[in-house]
């Protein structure tokens, strides 16, 4: 039998979890049938499950791989929300271009890594007085996602005294497609339906004399989108939106923040995102919006805003099997991390249908995939689940599980208060 099953992959006869570890041989080793960290299996060096753990080399190179399909005049925001961990968020800093923000802390936390020549700002509904003032006074871009927060923004800049910089994030009129998170093409709560940005354009004196300075426009469409046609496509339908308010209202942009939607393989089945179909559809973006700011007379300073792409595959989740019983038929082993750490594992994070994720034993690489297991989470309650009809070889208490490509969405968009238990532990190597 082979080390890992091909047949892993039903819908396109590949092996997942192969091309997933073989992705991994640049973040952690392989060695002697152990992932292992500098020649040590992980298993010796982490001193306890359940954990996440992040690899730096990890994330060097999935900045690097957008970078090479990027051209260089757009820059790279990364969306503190995917993984607010803030030694991951240190180092990120150094890579990026700048922060997405959603809440006053991921600001706080923003300033406290963000370099000088760093741009940040704050995106989400439902903005307090308290990160409005605090986004005013630290010069962070506020993106204003209905009419009612423009007159909040006025209000807090009158008592701060100061300007506030503001970009109107837009609810398009279409969504992203084959993203798994719609966030536009219909009524949402987020952003301001794109038929009335043409009106709030015209009123920019208005604005500016209420104290904002429209600095741009914020163009969210969805999120893990593993169709790169669909991102292309999309890119292209915001140029053309962008094209017709210019021609319509005279504003062209000093900042625009697009988020693309990039997605990540968590799945069998999924196929990783084709950044060489991405590479020419950035460039058209580059070139469409460089002659758009030509005829406004000013540069348009573009961003990509993303967050899963960037840290989805840096991460490891860690859990340690407890106990393994059979229950009529059915093989469970059932470990000391689940739902409470990694609610996207378990399918209730957005997911229509709970999929398998790649999921390894974490010192048994080679050995055959010889059983199907169902995982089970320490919770009590059917939703803890961390694997179904799951190919591993045979496992025991105390043996490890690592759940590949967990960088993302991971720990902080978990219910860990969830029956009171320890929250996993975090660490950035
Ligand atoms: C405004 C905004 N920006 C960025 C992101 C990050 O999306 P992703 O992690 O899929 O790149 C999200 C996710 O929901 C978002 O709402």
């Amino acid at each position: 039998m082979a080390r890992h099953d091909p047949k892993l992959d039903p819908a396109t006869g590949e092996a997942t979890l192969e091309r997933t570890l073989g992705a991994l041989a640049n973040c952690w080793g392989r060695e002697n049938g152990h992932l292992s960290i500098d020649g040590q299996p992980l298993s010796a060096r982490l001193p306890q499950t359940p954990a996440y753990l992040y690899s730096r080399r990890c994330l060097d190179a999935a900045v690097a791989s957008l970078r090479s399909a990027l051209p260089g005049s757009i820059g790279i925001h990364y969306a503190i929300k995917a993984n607010p961990f803030p030694p991951l968020v240190r180092h990120l800093a150094a890579l990026v271009d700048g922060f997405d923000c959603a809440s006053l802390d991921e600001m706080r936390l923003a300033r406290e890594v963000a370099g000088p020549e760093q741009k940040l700002s704050i995106a989400g509904p439902a903005k307090s007085r308290a990160e409005h003032r605090y986004a005013i006074e630290a010069g962070i871009t506020i993106n204003a996602e209905s009419v009612g927060e423009l007159e909040r923004i006025m209000v807090a800049a009158r008592s701060t005294g100061r300007r506030a910089r503001v970009a109107l994030r837009v609810n398009p009129p279409f969504a992203l497609k084959g993203s798994g998170m719609h966030m536009g093409g219909g009524a949402r709560p987020f952003g301001i339906d794109s038929e009335v940005i043409p009106s709030l354009l015209e009123q920019r004196e208005t604005l500016a004399e209420g104290g904002i300075d429209l600095v741009g426009l914020h163009l969210f469409a969805g999120s893990q989108s593993l169709d790169a046609e669909a991102i292309a496509a999309t890119l292209g339908a915001w140029t053309d939106l962008l094209r017709e308010w210019q021609q319509t209202t005279g504003f062209t942009p000093a900042e625009l923040i697009i988020g693309p939607g990039l997605g990540v393989a968590y799945h069998p089945g999924d196929r990783p995102l084709d950044l060489a179909i991405l590479a020419p559809a950035f460039a058209r973006l580059d070139e469409e919006l460089a002659a758009l700011g030509e005829s406004g007379g000013r540069r348009i300073d573009t961003r990509l805003e993303l967050g899963r792409f960037l840290v989805a595959g840096a991460g490891i989740y860690l859990t340690r099997v407890v106990d393994r019983k059979i229950s009529r038929g059915t093989t469970y082993l059932v470990c000391d991390g689940g739902m409470h750490h990694h609610l996207a594992l378990s399918g209730n994070l957005g997911a229509v249908l709970r999929r398998n994720w790649p999921l390894v034993a974490v010192d048994r690489l080679d050995d055959p995939m010889s059983e199907t297991v169902d995982i089970a989470g320490p919770l009590c309650t059917p939703l803890d689940v961390l694997g179904k009809n799951q190919p591993l070889p045979p496992l025991a208490p105390g043996d490890w599980l690592g759940v590949l490509q967990s960088g993302a969405y991971g720990a902080s968009a978990s219910p860990s208060g969830f029956l009171s238990r320890e929250p996993a532990t975090e660490y950035l190597i």
